[in-house]
């Protein structure tokens, strides 16, 4: 049992760091948003509502900020990729302290930038298995029955790990220590990056997918987990499928939904690293750089894709 609740601080109060930020509110935690002016306004007048299949109705007042100004025990960076280098702007390392910073977006190349403003002593991997959607400023929609969080890190020391643990699993949050990051991190990408790359491309859920789409499917997945498996992670593409095989067929993505209602999505940070990853490795992707940049060109033309960011080949 923690001795006493860590302070947190969540950046980027959306589907993610909303839902985070209203359970450990719950809990007795003190935390603070780290949020734009409009959300941050919308969070000190009227508190953050999240409707959770897990977790009941919760309304809890909030605290924004638009720049963190005072130290925390723990830092929850819960932004997209799109908006990772602007948002950490308003993280000076010199205003967190020695808090923990866990980022909770999915990709591999962000503990890099994590690291590079941070103290590596302090950054822990984390990733989240969950479905929930901001449906205004401070609302947000959980609607997985779960939310299934796993931390690791290859610099923070164990015990630290350990302690933010215990602080997320007593504030009712399921939370898992991992040995391995490399391992915890490209397990998530090995799943979401198919899913993602084919949904968003097919412009149609998993289910169509799978049934009009079962070779570029398969080629994906096992080309993500030949990646991954040179990167230091090894994942088994059977799994993978099975895993999406077993889903229901009308699951969408989020990159698919965000390139849906035009908005930035988080295709460099998903394809975009796996083709990075594979060109350092020497790991042959053609159907993964075919997609990837078959959804950049779309995204350059206007055709359902908005700003991608950085090169993906
Ligand atoms: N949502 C899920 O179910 C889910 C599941 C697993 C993993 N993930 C991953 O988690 C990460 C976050 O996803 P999400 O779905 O939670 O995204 P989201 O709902 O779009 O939330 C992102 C939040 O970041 C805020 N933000 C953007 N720029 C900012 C800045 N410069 N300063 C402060 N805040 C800023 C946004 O502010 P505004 O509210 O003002 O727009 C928004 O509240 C992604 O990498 C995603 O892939 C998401």
């Amino acid at each position: 049992m923690p001795e006493s609740q860590w302070s947190a601080a969540v950046v980027g109060p959306g589907g993610v760091g909303g839902l985070l930020g209203a359970v450990l509110a719950r809990a007795g935690h003190p935390v603070v948003y780290v949020a734009k002016p409009d959300t941050a306004a919308a969070l000190n007048s009227s508190g953050l509502t999240v409707r959770s299949v897990q977790f009941g109705d919760l309304h809890v007042p909030a605290r924004a900020v638009p720049r963190l100004a005072g130290p925390v025990d723990m830092c929850l960076v819960a932004v997209k990729s799109t908006s990772l280098d602007e948002a950490l702007d308003s993280v000076p390392a010199e205003a967190l302290g020695d808090g923990l910073v866990i980022p909770l977006l999915n990709g591999v190349e962000h503990m890099t930038a994590l690291r590079a403003r941070f103290p590596v002593a302090q950054v822990v991997a984390g990733a989240i298995r969950v479905e929930s959607t901001r449906v205004g400023a401070g609302r947000i929609s959980h609607t997985s029955p779960f939310s299934w969080i796993e931390v690791a890190s290859d610099t923070a020391p164990r015990e630290r790990v350990d302690a933010l643990a215990a602080q997320l699993h007593q504030a009712g949050l399921d939370v898992t220590v991992r040995d391995d990051e490399t391992a915890l991190l490209w397990e998530k990408l090995t799943l979401l990056a198919p899913l993602a790359l084919l949904t968003t491309h097919a412009s149609a859920p998993l289910g169509f997918v799978r049934d009009q789409r079962r070779a570029d499917l398969e080629a994906v997945t096992g080309e993500v987990c030949a990646v991954a498996a040179a990167a230091g992670a090894r994942v088994d593409p059977a799994t993978i499928l099975g895993m999406l095989d077993g889903v229901p067929a009308s699951m969408k993505s989020s990159m698919q939904r965000d390139a849906e209602a035009n908005r930035s999505t988080e295709l460099d940070a998903i394809g975009g690293a796996v083709l990075r990853a594979a060109r350092r490795h020497g790991i042959d992707a053609p159907v993964t750089a075919r997609l990837v940049n078959e959804l950049r060109t779309r995204s350059t033309s206007g055709t359902g894709l908005s700003t991608l960011g950085r090169s993906a080949e």
